[in-house]
C-alpha cells in the first residue's frame, strides 16, 4: 500500500508539473483528492491492514495528500501568473497608433443662411415666426387674394392632400396667419422662415422642395420708401455694400403695387456676363405693398393700416453668394459638398 501511495504522488506531481490551465489543474484536482479519487480508492483498502501498519499509512495518506495539494496550489499561481501577463500583453494599447478621426458636425448650409437673414431683420426689429406645411387652401390662397380659378392653384403646381388641405406653395400664407393672430390692432414686423413644396419636376434650378422667407410689416403710415430701405439695406448686409439693388414694377394677387428687386452682378460688376444673363443684374425677391383686400380680410383696416410684405428663397441666395450652380446639392445630402460650408 505504500508503494501504492508513493506511485499515486508521483504521478499526481508530474501530472500537475504537466498541466498548462487552471481548467486542468481543477480536473486533477477531482481526480486525485476527489471523493471518488485515486487516494480515496488506495484508503479503501485500510480495512485489511494490520492495527500497527494502520497509523502509519494513515500518516503516509496524509502526507500524500498535503504534497499534493501544495504543488497543485504552487502550480495555480504559477498558471495565474501566466495567465494574467498573456492578458496584459493581449491588452496593450500602443500609443503610437494615430487615433481615429472624430467627426464633427455643422449646420446645413440652408440654416446657417437662414439664420443669417433672420439676425438681419431681428436687427431691424422684426420677430421670427413659423407656419403648417401641410396648410389650408383658404390661408395659401384665398386670403392672399388668389380666388378659386387662379392658376397658381393649378393642379399642376400644388401638392394637394384633399381639396381644402395641401402642401404650401409659398410662405405667404403667414402672414394671414400672423394678421389675424394679431386681431386687427396691433402692428405686425415678421419673418417667416420654412419649407415649401410646388409640384415641378427637379432640375439644376427646380426642386419640388425648397425654402422660402417671407416678411411682413404692417403699421400706420408704413411706405413703398420703407419697403425700398428695408430691401436695400438687407441686400448690402448680405451680399456686401458694393452692391446696388433696384426694383421692377411686377405682379402678385396679394400686393399692389408690386416690385420684383435685382442686385447688381457680382461677377461682372454690372456689365453683363453669363451669370446675370447679359443684364448686369440678379432677380433676388418679390415684395410690394399689401393688398387692401389681404388686410381687410385678415382683420385690418386698410383706411387706418398699410403695409409691405416680400419673399425670398434661401436656396437662390445661397447659390449666388456661394457661387452654386445646382439646387439638388441641398437636398442630396453628400457630406463633400456640405461640409464646405461648416464654417459659412
Ligand atoms: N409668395 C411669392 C412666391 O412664392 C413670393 C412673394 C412675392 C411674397 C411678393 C411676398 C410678396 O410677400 O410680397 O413666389
Amino acid at each position: 500500500m505504500k508503494e501504492q501511495l508513493d506511485l499515486l504522488q508521483q504521478k499526481a506531481l508530474s501530472e500537475i508539473e504537466d498541466t498548462h490551465s487552471v481548467k486542468e489543474l481543477q480536473q486533477l484536482n477531482v481526480t486525485y483528492l476527489g471523493r471518488k479519487g485515486s487516494l480515496t480508492n488506495v484508503l479503501r483498502g485500510m480495512g485489511q491492514l494490520s492495527k500497527e501498519e494502520r497509523p502509519v499509512i494513515g500518516q503516509l495518506a496524509n502526507q500524500v495528500r498535503a504534497a499534493i495539494e501544495k504543488a497543485m496550489e504552487v502550480k495555480q499561481a504559477t498558471l495565474e501568473q501566466i495567465e494574467l501577463e498573456k492578458q496584459l500583453e493581449k491588452e496593450t494599447i500602443d500609443i503610437t497608433l494615430p487615433g481615429r478621426p472624430v467627426n464633427i458636425g455643422g449646420a446645413h448650409i440652408l440654416t446657417s443662411i437662414i439664420e443669417e437673414i433672420e439676425d438681419i431683420f431681428i436687427g431691424l426689429g422684426y420677430e421670427v415666426r413659423e407656419g403648417p406645411e401641410v396648410e389650408t387652401d383658404y390661408f395659401n390662397f384665398e386670403a392672399l387674394n388668389l380666388p378659386k380659378g387662379h392658376p397658381a392653384r393649378d393642379m399642376q403646381d400644388t401638392f394637394y392632400i384633399t381639396n381644402e388641405l395641401l402642401m404650401r406653395t409659398h410662405t405667404s400664407p403667414v402672414q394671414a396667419r400672423t394678421m389675424q393672430a394679431l386681431e386687427g390692432n396691433r402692428p405686425v414686423r415678421m419673418i417667416c422662415p420654412g419649407k415649401v413644396y410646388r409640384r415641378d419636376n427637379d432640375d439644376a434650378t427646380h426642386s419640388h422642395q425648397f425654402t422660402q422667407i417671407e416678411g411682413l410689416y404692417v403699421d400706420k403710415n408704413v411706405r413703398m420708401s420703407d419697403l425700398k430701405g428695408t430691401l436695400n439695406t438687407f441686400a448690402k448686409k448680405i451680399f456686401g455694400e458694393e452692391r446696388e439693388i433696384r426694383l421692377r414694377p411686377s405682379f402678385f394677387p396679394f400686393t399692389e403695387p408690386s416690385v420684383e428687386m435685382d442686385i447688381s452682378c457680382k461677377v461682372c460688376s454690372g456689365q453683363g456676363c453669363s451669370v446675370c444673363k447679359k443684364t448686369g443684374w440678379i432677380e433676388i425677391l418679390g415684395a410690394g405693398m399689401v393688398h387692401p383686400k389681404v388686410l381687410t380680410m385678415a382683420g385690418y383696416d386698410p383706411d387706418v393700416y398699410t403695409g409691405f410684405a416680400f419673399g425670398m428663397g434661401p436656396d437662390r441666395i445661397a447659390m449666388l453668394k456661394y457661387g452654386i450652380d445646382d439646387i439638388r446639392h441641398f437636398y442630396k445630402n453628400d457630406i463633400r459638398f456640405l461640409k464646405q460650408f461648416h464654417n459659412a
